[in-house]
């Protein structure tokens, strides 16, 4: 799930702000962040992509990784089997009322006893990558001390059947499912959760290393702490804007504790994390909004890049909270990963704009970040059964605008995807046409942006299966695959096919079907 899902920040903060600031806040804050610079041209009512002449085939660079992305808690299942520790989401999904329909995740599709037919899966679909999460809960049951051996031996059978298979294993570290101990211990906003976390990254990375090059440490650290400590829809549901504050910056601080450690493990690591990104665009061609757009793009996109890249935060808010978020001298350095390249998970865009002079002086959240977000996309194209805004442009415009701001970085297409809730027909065939006409306009506008400089190594469709969707349950279907939650029994849908068929070729064909 992706920060731009929601009702953002403005109504979050709006209801926590006042009360959960403390005395001083504002004396204590420093930094001011003026207007980010001009919008850049990736803003606004661009339509370099629905102009662009789709010429019949196009080609993608060789090399190039045809993938799918999955994460632990939404497959795997055997939720306390072979020794795995409790995760915040087995704790969240068993509390009443958090997840729809009373789902769970705890056998979602059974993928740790059915991993051998899901890399059949892939390679019915011609792929040559798979993004899957571990869990660390697995790994290390309560989030500290020596590894289990069960776990280690899952995810090193796993690899091996992936690297026989010719599929390059393609490592998450953190895809939302914190050990319940180190909640308990304070979670993501407790500092020392940092330091956790790299001695579990150095684990993963001596256990698997041999084997697995490419990693990403996080899966989305702007959701997970957004939704989890602010919003309180995800695990571990904290609805606290302090809480919310301090995780982003321990997040922060692990990325570069955690890229620290894997570097020192394994020097030769490709390291990265999967960031939710989204094109922001301002609602009008007001400067005002032009300025909140950049604010979103500031909070939704880079929070966790630029501290990452450049030892520093974005201009999201009016002035740094540095004494809320517990900003400690020397952290900035810290904070620091010269990542290998960078992850993009990307569904679709967000509109931005200014909340008026009046509501700015009236509320003190509006005047702390004054930019009012749409949660799925705008108006215009057409939806997904989740109500998610399909906008391919989105991707064109991001990943430009990637490669403008941060010299030309390798990319990796990390997640996107679609839901769609067609099953089976009288003939037990899944004919979602509409999966096929999203990724396949979400690839042109890939295609587009290479054509146009980016340096994009890889696709990966969310997801392999239909899976555990979070807070949604098993009610969202994103898979190339059809998932019979009953019978756990696996069919590749008409886009599978389809995009078998692309990752054979390493070609787009844009004409019919
Ligand atoms: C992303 C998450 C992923 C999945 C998709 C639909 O935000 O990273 O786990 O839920 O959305």
């Amino acid at each position: 799930m992706r920060l731009t899902r929601r009702e953002l920040v403005r109504s979050a903060l709006g209801a926590s702000l006042a009360a959960a600031l403390p005395a001083g806040f504002f004396s204590a804050c420093s930094g001011s962040s003026k207007a980010a610079g001009a919008v850049s041209s990736a803003f606004g009512a661009s339509s370099a992509v629905r102009q662009a002449p789709l010429s019949s085939e196009i080609a993608f660079p060789r090399n190039f990784f045809w993938g799918t992305a999955t994460a632990a808690y939404q497959i795997e299942g055997a939720w306390k089997e072979d020794g795995k520790g409790e995760s915040i989401w087995d704790r969240f999904s068993h509390a009443p009322g958090t997840i729809k329909n009373g789902d769970t995740g705890d056998a979602a599709c059974d993928s740790y006893h059915r991993w051998r037919d899901d890399i059949a899966l892939m390679r019915a679909m011609n792929l040559n990558s798979y993004r899957f999460s571990i869990s660390w809960p697995r790994i290390q049951p309560s989030g500290t001390g020596s590894a289990n051996s069960n776990g280690i031996d899952y995810y090193g059978r796993l690899v091996d059947a992936l690297l026989e298979a010719k599929i390059r294993p393609f490592v998450t570290l953190y895809h939302w499912d914190l050990p319940q101990a180190l909640e308990d211990a304070g979670g993501w906003p407790n500092r020392d959760t940092a330091s956790r976390f790299s001695d579990y990254v150095e684990i993963a990375a001596r256990a698997l290393g041999d084997r697995v090059t490419d990693w990403m440490l996080f899966n989305e650290p702007s959701v997970f702490t957004f939704s989890g400590y602010l919003e309180g829809v995800h695990a571990p549901g904290h609805q606290s804007l302090l809480d919310f504050l301090r995780a982003t910056h321990v997040v922060n601080l692990a990325q570069g504790a955690g890229f620290r450690a894997l570097k020192a493990a394994r020097p030769q690591a490709r390291v990265g994390t999967a960031f939710n990104m989204s094109a922001c665009e301002p609602a009008t061609d007001s400067e005002a909004d032009k300025l909140a757009a950049e604010r979103a793009h500031a909070i939704t996109n880079v929070w966790f890049l630029e501290p990452a890249l450049q030892g520093r935060y974005p201009a999201a808010f009016t002035y740094l909270p540095e004494t809320v978020m517990r900003i400690a001298s020397g952290d900035m350095e810290k904070v620091r990963a010269p990542l290998d390249f960078i992850g993009i998970n990307l569904y679709n865009r967000t509109i931005a704009s200014s909340p008026s002079t009046l509501k700015r002086i009236a509320h003190v959240q509006d005047w702390l970040f004054p930019v009012t977000m749409t949660s799925s996309g705008g108006e215009q194209g057409p939806k997904t059964d989740i109500g998610w805004e399909v906008w391919p442009q989105a991707l064109y415009d991001l990943v430009t605008r990637i490669t403008r701001d941060y010299n030309r970085p390798v990319i990796e297409i990390t997640e996107s995807g679609c839901a769609y809730n067609d099953g089976p027909d009288a003939s037990g065939e899944i004919r979602d046409t509409r999966r096929i006409e999203y990724h396949r306009h979400y690839l042109a506008a890939l295609a587009h942006a290479i054509a146009d400089g980016a340096d994009v190594r890889s696709y990966h469709a969310w997801s392999l299966l239909d899976n555990f969707e979070w807070a949604e349950g098993l009610s969202q279907r994103f898979g190339l695959a059809y998932v019979d939650f009953k019978t756990q029994q696996r069919t590749i849908k008409d886009s599978g096919r389809w995009y078998a068929k692309v990752a054979a070729e390493n070609l787009l064909r844009v004409g019919p079907i």
